[in-house]
C-alpha cells in the first residue's frame, strides 16, 4: 500500500485523516494490529480486544514510528501534535480493517481461493498454495489466520504484484463466513468437508452446513464452488451461474490409486501421477480440493513430486528409542480428524497400536457423550490395543472400548506419566485432542524421557 496515500488508505477504510500526512505523502508498508511489533511504516489498527483496547497504545505505535494509526476516534483526540504520524479515525476499527482489506484485495486483482470446511482447511491451503506457486506469484494465509482478524491481515501481508491468494476462512457461529467472503470476494470457494466440528454454536449438521453455504452464497456469479461428490448437506446451495467442481470418490478429481509408486489422480479427462509425500487418506482428499481449486484457476498440474510442508502438530511422526513411533497429531480434534487419524494409525502401525486420546471439545452438550462413545468403538475397530482417554469427555470413549487395555488420566502430564511404563518397543502411538487439552505435553515428555 506504499503508493497510497492516506487519504486512499482512509477512503478503503472507510475512516477520515484527522491528522498527519506522512512523512512522503505515501502509505504503509505493513499493517499490524499488535502495538508491541509498530516500527517505521507500520499502520497500526487498534481493534478492541476482551483483554484491553489497542486504541489505548495508539500513542505508542506512533512513538515506535509508526506509519500511522487507525482507531476509533476517542482515541485520537489527545494525539493531534504535528509529524506523530497519520491518524485515521473511524467508528469501527474492526469493521475499517476488513474493507481495507478488501480494497487491497481489489487493487492486487489476484485470483484468490476461499477455503473453509470442518476439517482440513489450513491442510488443503498449504497443498494448493504449493501446486499455484508455478503458475502464479501466490501467497497463503500464514499459519491459521482465519478469522475477522487474521484473514484481512493475511490479505493485507500480500506484496503487490500477488497474483494469487490462497485464504484460510473459519466458522465460529452462523453469518462469520458471509462476512469473510464479503472481505475476500473469492473467485474459487472450497468446501473441504461438513462435519460436527464447533456442533455447540450451531446445533445440527444441517446448520453447520448452512454456514458452509455461506461461502457458496458469496460467490460471485461466473465463479468456481469446489465441493465433496456425495454430499447432500451442500447441495442446496450449489447454483445454475457457478462452475461446480465435485472431487472425492465420485467426482471430477478423484484418486484413482494411491500406492508406491505415487498418486494417480483423475483430473477431469487427464490423468496425473504425484509424488506428494503423504498417503493419509484424509490428506489425499484435502489434495483433491487443492488440485479441484487449482483446475478451476485454469493451472495444468503435471505428473511429479509435490513437496508439501505442513503447519505443526499435524500428524507429525516422531521416532523415539525402542521404535516407537508418536504420530502427534494433537493440534486439534472432532469426531471426523479423530475417525482419520484412527484410520491411520490402523494403516501405519506396524506393531501395537496405542491411541492417547483426549477430549473433543465444543460439541455441545446434547451430542458430545454420543461421539466420544462413537470415538471409544472406532478406537476398538482401528484395532487399538492400549487406549490412553485424557479428560472428563475422552472418558466416555473408554467405556465403549472393548478393544484392550484402557487407562484414564485427568491430564496430558498424567497420560505421560501413564505411559512411560506402559510402553513398548515397536509400538505405535497416536496423540490426538482438541487444542484445550494440549496434548503436545505428551509427546514432548515421551521423547524427553
Ligand atoms: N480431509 C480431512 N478429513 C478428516 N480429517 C482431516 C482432514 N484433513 C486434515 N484432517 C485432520 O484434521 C486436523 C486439522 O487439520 P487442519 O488442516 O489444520 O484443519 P483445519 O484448518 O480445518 O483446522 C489434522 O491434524 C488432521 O488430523
Ligand atoms: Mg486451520
Amino acid at each position: 500500500m506504499k503508493g497510497w496515500t492516506p487519504q486512499r488508505v482512509a477512503a478503503s477504510a472507510g475512516a477520515a485523516v484527522v491528522g498527519g500526512a506522512g512523512e512522503d505523502g505515501g502509505g504503509p508498508a505493513r499493517v499490524i494490529v499488535d502495538s508491541r511489533v509498530a516500527g517505521p511504516g507500520d499502520l497500526f489498527v487498534a481493534l478492541p480486544g476482551e483483554r484491553t483496547d489497542g486504541g489505548l497504545f495508539a500513542a505508542q505505535a506512533l512513538a515506535a514510528g509508526a506509519w500511522g494509526v487507525l482507531a476509533a476516534s476517542e482515541h485520537l483526540e489527545r494525539m493531534r501534535e504535528p509529524g506523530a504520524g497519520v491518524l485515521l479515525a473511524c467508528a469501527d476499527p474492526l469493521a475499517a480493517l476488513g474493507r481495507l482489506a478488501r480494497e487491497w484485495r481489489r487493487e492486487l486483482g489476484a485470483r484468490v481461493v476461499a477455503i473453509t470446511g470442518s476439517t482440513g482447511k489450513t491442510s488443503t491451503k498449504d497443498i494448493l498454495a504449493v501446486l499455484l506457486a508455478p503458475a502464479f506469484s501466490t501467497v497463503a494465509s500464514p499459519l491459521n489466520h482465519n478469522t475477522e482478524i487474521g484473514l484481512p491481515l493475511a490479505i493485507l501481508g500480500a506484496p503487490a504484484g500477488t497474483q494469487a491468494l490462497v485464504l484460510e476462512l473459519a466458522m465460529r457461529g452462523a453469518g462469520q463466513i458471509a462476512e469473510l467472503a464479503a472481505i475476500c470476494e473469492p473467485d474459487v470457494g472450497v468446501v473441504v468437508n461438513v462435519g460436527p466440528a464447533h456442533l455447540e454454536l450451531l446445533g445440527s449438521l444441517e446448520s453447520i452446513a448452512a454456514a458452509k453455504g455461506e461461502l457458496i452464497a458469496g460467490l460471485h456469479s461466473g465463479a468456481s464452488a469446489v465441493v465433496p461428490a456425495g454430499e447432500p448437506l451442500l447441495e442446496p446451495f450449489l447454483r445454475e451461474d457457478l462452475e461446480v467442481v465435485r472431487f472425492g470418490e465420485g467426482g471430477e478429481v478423484a484418486v484413482l490409486e494411491a500406492g508406491e509408486g505415487g498418486v494417480l489422480v483423475m483430473l477431469g479427462e487427464r490423468r496425473v501421477t504425484l509424488e506428494p509425500g503423504f498417503r493419509s487418506a484424509h490428506l489425499l482428499i484435502d489434495l483433491c480440493a487443492a488440485l479441484a481449486a487449482a483446475r478451476a484457476l485454469g493451472v495444468v498440474v503435471e505428473d511429479g513430486a509435490l513437496a508439501v510442508e505442513f503447519s505443526g502438530l499435524r500428524g507429525e511422526r516422531l521416532s523415539l528409542p525402542g521404535e516407537v513411533v508418536v504420530i502427534n497429531d494433537c493440534y486439534n480434534a472432532n469426531p471426523m480428524s479423530m475417525r482419520a487419524a484412527l484410520d491411520e494409525l490402523a494403516r501405519t502401525a506396524a506393531g501395537r497400536r496405542v491411541a492417547v486420546l483426549g477430549d473433543m471439545l465444543e460439541l455441545g452438550a446434547r451430542e458430545e457423550r454420543r461421539y466420544h462413545r462413537e470415538l471409544g468403538e472406532q478406537a476398538q475397530a482401528a484395532g487399538v490395543e492400549l487406549l490412553v482417554t485424557v479428560g472428563e469427555r475422552a472418558a466416555w470413549a473408554g467405556d465403549s472400548f472393548g478393544g484392550g487395555e484402557h487407562v484414564h488420566a485427568p491430564d496430558a502430564q498424567g497420560a505421560a506419566a501413564l505411559l512411560r511404563v506402559r510402553l513398548a518397543p515397536g509400538d505405535t502411538v497416536l496423540v490426538k485432542g482438541s487444542r484445550g487439552v494440549a496434548l503436545e505435553r505428551v509427546a514432548q515428555a515421551l521423547a524427553g524421557r
